[in-house]
């Protein structure tokens, strides 16, 4: 585990076009918003913020978290329903993982309902838009203190 925490938070595809795409289920806010207040929320943590289209690219930055981070905030957004290969890296992780999405999925159409991520989540946070982001970071955060003791040592 790093010596600073390091949370990564990972997006993923059509996330870059959050403020155009369905504002009416995910708002108006950016991605460039979304990364600001995950930083505000950190408290000096270092946060990676990243998104992508492509699915073996992000299974390549879990697998690059597994190293270099300590927790990991995940929104895989459309893979979240879909993407065996993604739970199988996340299950490469010892790390705290929190699931993350802007709107409530389980309230949402049926396919929806399914998650590949949850089985792994340590937990999950969804619906309550960018906040969804800022609670995800400062749970990660808790995760990360609670296993490492108050100094930041490992264990
Ligand atoms: C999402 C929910 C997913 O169902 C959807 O495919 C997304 C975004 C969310 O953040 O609410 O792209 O992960």
């Amino acid at each position: 585990m790093p010596q600073t925490s390091v949370i990564y938070v990972l997006n993923g595809p059509n996330l870059n076009l959050l403020g155009v795409r369905e504002p009416d289920i995910y708002g108006h806010e950016t991605l460039a918003d979304i990364e600001t207040l995950c930083v505000d929320a950190a408290d000096g943590a270092e946060i990676v913020f990243r998104q992508t289209n492509h699915e073996g690219e992000l299974i390549d930055w879990v697998q690059e978290a597994r190293d270099k981070a300590s927790a990991l905030v995940l929104n895989a957004a459309g893979y979240t329903h879909t993407s065996v290969a993604l739970l199988d890296a996340l299950k490469t992780l010892t790390i705290p993982i929190v699931e993350c999405h802007l709107s409530n999925p389980a309230a949402r159409e049926r396919f929806r309902h399914r998650s590949y991520v949850s089985p792994v989540a340590t937990g999950i946070i969804s619906g309550f838009g960018p906040i969804s982001y800022e609670l995800a970071v400062k749970a990660a955060l808790g995760l990360v203190q609670k296993r490492t003791g108050a100094q930041g040592r490992s264990v």
